[in-house]
């Protein structure tokens, strides 16, 4: 297996080999609500978080009219911004470097009739922000569907068993400063995005919490997908350990089972503007 680099998440490789939950994920979100969206000739679409590109340009491409002006996938990883254009850009599709929760470019703000992100968003700790900031880059009129993950003990309970630990502590910390998803062990997540999109001035909201569960082929299988989306500065020489602990943990607390299977909760949010 390939050895953890630093900020694994920004590797566009990896995450294009690793991205099967969230291939199936979001294809489901798409099929069951992008008829809420209301389309005109010529609307451009922004896919936030975009990462490698292969979902945008690729699937999400399928789902949209065929008079769509132009896609743009953005991401906070020059990396995966620079990998998406040289493998998926082109013909009316772009790649841009944007972070939600930062400053958003004057270009960008009331320019998108169609915002989505798919397992993106729940990186940004100030919910409210993010969705304040996909409001402002929508026109008036605009619509959204933000697929937000949730519950995810797999990972996030993990996380907060680690940062518990004398070992890992030095490195797996702050989780409450954009890594833990602020919908995970929330009690009513779907109230609280309604709260969230109702304050920022989101009409027509649809909001729904999803419980899925997911199968791993093997444990490798389950430790790439750690390594694709680690946030954390893991040195390399303790990557193994790492995820040979992580693993541990996961199982002794039942977040994955013997047969390797995972629950989990994602939060599907229509809005329009
Ligand atoms: C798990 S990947 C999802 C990629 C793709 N949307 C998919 O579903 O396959 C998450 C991506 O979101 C990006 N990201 C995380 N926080 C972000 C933010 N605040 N603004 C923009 N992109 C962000 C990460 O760099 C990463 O490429």
């Amino acid at each position: 297996m390939r050895k953890m680099s630093i900020l694994a998440m920004t590797d566009p490789v990896l995450y294009n080999k690793y991205n099967r939950l969230q291939n199936r994920d979001n294809k489901r979100c798409l099929s069951e609500n992008v008829a809420r969206m209301t389309w005109r000739s010529g609307d451009r679409v922004l896919d936030i978080g975009s990462g490698d590109g292969s979902f945008t340009a690729t699937e999400l491409r399928r789902y949209l009219p065929d008079d769509v002006s132009e896609l743009v996938g953005c991401d906070r990883s020059r990396e995966m911004v620079d990998y998406a254009n040289e493998n998926f850009g082109g013909d009316g599709i772009n790649f841009r470097v944007l972070e939600i929760g930062q400053h958003i470019p004057r270009e960008f703000i009331g320019s998108f009739n169609h915002v989505f992100a798919f397992f993106s968003l729940h990186w940004v700790t100030d919910q409210r922000l993010a969705l304040s900031q996909v409001y402002d880059i929508l026109t008036e009129g605009g619509d959204c569907l933000l697929l937000i993950v949730g519950n995810f003990p797999a990972v996030f309970d993990v996380y907060k068993v680690f940062a518990q630990t004398a070992k890992w502590c030095r490195w797996v910390k702050r989780l409450d400063d954009n890594v833990l998803s602020p919908y995970h062990e929330c009690d009513d997540p779907e109230e609280k995005l309604r709260k969230i999109g109702e304050e920022v001035g989101f009409k027509k909201m649809f909001v729904q919490c999803n419980q899925s569960t997911y199968k791993y082929d093997s444990v490798e299988d389950f430790k790439s997908m750690i390594v694709s989306i680690n946030p954390f500065n893991i040195p390399e020489e303790l990557c193994d350990e790492y995820l040979e602990e992580f693993v541990r943990v996961a199982k002794e607390h039942r977040y994955i089972t013997d047969d390797l299977i995972i629950t989990y909760t994602t939060n599907t949010f229509f809005g329009s503007k």
